[in-house]
């Protein structure tokens, strides 16, 4: 039998489940809540997004998230804690979190995980913090002036860039931080791995791939005969859908792809049913058997926006201004989360995967001046003020075509442009998948 597995969405997935858990019941515990919070968030970005392609990393989004605990206090914490399932402070969890990390990685393959800590410079930090993020996350802050902000911002995208090998550029968007950034917690995943069996080369050849919305593209499908680990399963709705497994050498990492059965079922039907235990369920039911498999050759890189999707787990509190606690962090200033970004990008052939993601939580000073930034459609009016007569109007819509023109897609955040205002007209396309201006968009 012949397997087409269509399913690009969901391929980086595995990749957050089947990190090699620790040998004791809590690094056990600690690692199947965070994947299950990572999963829980790609699900309600991925509802938010349809169908698309989309490649995110759960394992980022927990690093981020669970750092973000150490800066807060309050309902603010009590939220984030309560959405993942566990507080980073309780006992044992901070030694489980290092001896994860040391454990991802292996002959064969490269799996690496960093994290990055950035403090602006002004900031007066509580007491007892640094000693905090030492122990917990085994590093120091680093200071960085955004008051210089074009500075900052290389600073961090160099580091993102250097820990992603390269794959990930240009992380931080321009505005992303600015002179009222007071935090940026990041975290940057690498991983590379070669198929424990690789595909032959000579057998890729263009197939039609089968679209969500019916049509169909050529696009070259990779194809080898091997024993695989295979199962068919079915959600609770009845939907059937077939999953396979990949492996890595050296054996910890798989990639697990996953597929409705019928090629007219909608993705967001399996999308909806996923969470960490299904994933373990998998892994326990598939049995081995020989299989033609065929996979499209194929590499996505998608940014998110992750705010509305932590609000809908329940984060909320750190997001507004007023209700904001990072008194753990600074009692000196008034913070709130101001940006909450991934991007993913993820390239798979013959021989492998090379992935790559970058997340990050940035923190804003509620005091720092808001930014008004015309770079939307506008209306203007000239006025003789003290009389009133209207001298001129108009609207200025951009340069003409400018959706794809020079005022396309400049950003790796789509073709919208990245600002907004809070009291403008917003679609839920900005919403999701713009970088978002820090200051206006709550
Ligand atoms: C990135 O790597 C280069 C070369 O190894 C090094 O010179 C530079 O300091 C690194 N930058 C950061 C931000 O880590
Ligand atoms: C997988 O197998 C377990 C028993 O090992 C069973 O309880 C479970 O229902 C199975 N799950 C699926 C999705 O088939
Ligand atoms: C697959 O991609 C890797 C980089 O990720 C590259 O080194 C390798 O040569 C590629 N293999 C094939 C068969 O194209």
């Amino acid at each position: 039998m012949q397997v087409a597995l269509v399913a690009l969405a969901w391929v980086a997935l595995a990749w957050g489940v089947t990190a090699p858990t620790s040998g004791t019941p809590a690094g056990a515990r600690v690692a199947r809540l965070a994947a299950d919070f990572g999963i829980r968030l790609f699900r309600e970005a991925a509802g938010r997004r349809g169908d698309g392609n989309a490649a995110f990393s759960p394992h980022g989004a927990a690093a981020v998230l669970g750092a973000l605990q150490l800066a807060t206090a309050g309902p603010s914490r009590h939220q984030i804690e309560a959405a993942m399932g566990f507080g980073i402070n309780e006992p044992g969890v901070a030694l489980e979190l290092r001896r994860l990390r040391k454990q991802l990685g292996g002959p064969g393959q490269r799996l690496a995980a960093a994290e990055g800590l950035f403090v602006a410079r002004e900031l007066a930090l509580a007491p007892g913090v640094i000693t905090r993020f030492v122990h917990t996350l085994g590093r120091r802050p680093a200071q960085v002036d955004f008051q210089q902000p074009q500075q900052a911002r290389a600073i961090l995208n160099a580091w993102v860039q250097n820990h992603t090998q390269g794959m990930i550029r240009d992380f931080l968007p321009p505005g992303a931080a600015g002179p009222g950034t007071r935090l940026v917690l990041a975290t940057a995943v690498y991983f590379k791995g070669s198929w424990l069996q690789p595909f032959p080369a000579a057998a890729t050849r263009r197939r039609l791939f089968h679209k969500a919305d019916g049509s169909t593209a050529a696009v070259p499908m990779m194809e080898q005969t091997a024993k695989l680990n295979y199962g068919e399963f079915a959600t609770p709705q009845g939907l059937d859908y077939d999953v396979v497994e990949l492996p890595y050498h050296g054996g910890a990492v798989s990639m697990l792809v996953a597929a409705p059965a019928r090629r007219e079922a909608p993705l967001a039907a399996l999308a909806g049913a996923l969470d960490a235990d299904l994933v373990a369920a998998w892994a326990a039911n598939m049995t081995r058997v020989p299989r033609v498999l065929v996979l499209p050759r194929f590499s996505l890189e998608t940014a998110w926006d992750l705010r509305a999707s932590l609000k809908a787990l329940g984060v909320r509190a750190v997001f507004e201004p007023e209700a904001a606690d990072f008194t753990a962090l600074s009692a000196e200033e008034p913070l709130f989360l101001a940006q909450a970004l991934q991007k993913v990008r993820i390239e798979v052939n013959e021989s492998g995967t090379e992935a790559a993601s970058a997340t990050a939580a940035v923190v804003h000073s509620r005091m720092a001046p808001l930014e008004i930034l015309m770079d939307r459609p506008f209306l203007f009016i000239v006025r003789h003020n003290p009389t009133g007569p209207i001298t001129l109007c108009g609207v200025n819509g951009g340069p003409i075509n400018f959706l794809w023109g020079r005022w396309g897609p400049t950003t790796p955040y789509g073709s919208h442009h990245p600002m907004r205002s809070q009291r403008g007209a917003t679609t839920p396309m900005w919403d999701q998948r713009g970088p978002i201006n820090p200051v206006w968009s709550q």
